[in-house]
């Protein structure tokens, strides 16, 4: 999977906590001269990031051609093309590095952020992700049927979400949603996908939400309190 810094549209393919901070910043229309100076603030973060070793645990095996890196683990693999403004270095010791290839402000921003994605290959296929939901709601329940996740969520039908190969998926108790594998960005994804079919509702929480997610609860007009 290459990843490329013109699609901006997945920050998930991306991992890039920055690009979303900046851009919400010009929705809430944040005068230029602030985004500036928070986009230097960020950029020092995200190069501090950069500089940190991945250490490669024992069970990993890495394999690298030109811009090409593949990350092999017992509960999988991955792999990456980075863009020519970083470089990837493996040391002797075992630990990665992610250097930057030029002194440009786009590649101190790939820096941070490709080794985070970097870091995040190496820690699915040892250790894996996993993304918790819940399913808030009188009679809203999950199951699995097969290599199907089935929910009720209030439909006139179930519906049934097919899951994608090297993803895991556990119910318990009916209501709890537990996503897991070696790829965080697919797991984010379908996690993302079941909560699609009913995001909290500002006024219950009812919903499907993430177990980590603060649903903001909005008065409701009956129940306004002074
Ligand atoms: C791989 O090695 C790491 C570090 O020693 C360990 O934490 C992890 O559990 C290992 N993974 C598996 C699946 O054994």
């Amino acid at each position: 999977m290459a990843s490329s810094v013109t699609s901006t549209t997945n920050s998930c393919h991306l991992g890039s906590s920055f690009l979303g901070e900046l851009s919400a910043l010009r929705i809430t229309g944040t005068p230029v001269a602030r985004i500036g100076f928070l986009r230097r603030i960020v950029e020092c973060k995200e190069s501090r990031i950069g500089k940190r070793p991945i250490e490669v645990p024992s069970n990993v095996t890495i394999t690298m051609e030109g811009q090409d890196l593949r990350v092999k683990g017992p509960l999988g693999e991955l792999s990456r093309t980075y863009p020519r403004e970083v470089k990837i270095e493996k040391e002797a010791s075992g630990i990665l590095r992610v250097y930057k290839a030029m002194e440009t402000r786009r590649a101190n921003q790939m820096h941070g952020l490709f080794r985070t994605l970097t870091d995040n290959m190496v820690v699915g296929v040892s250790k894996g992700f996993e993304k918790r939901l819940l399913l808030v709601g009188v009679g809203y329940r999950a199951m699995l049927e097969g290599k199907n996740l089935v929910l009720n969520l209030g439909f006139s039908h179930p519906v049934r979400m097919p899951i994608p190969d090297g993803i895991q998926v556990k119910v318990e108790d009916n209501t709890r949603i537990i996503v897991s594998g070696y790829d965080k960005c697919a797991i984010g994804d379908f996690a993302a996908s079941v909560r699609l079919w009913r995001p909290p509702e500002p006024y219950k929480g009812k919903g499907v939400r993430y177990a980590d997610e603060v649903v903001r609860r909005k008065e409701g007009k009956a129940g306004k309190k002074k």
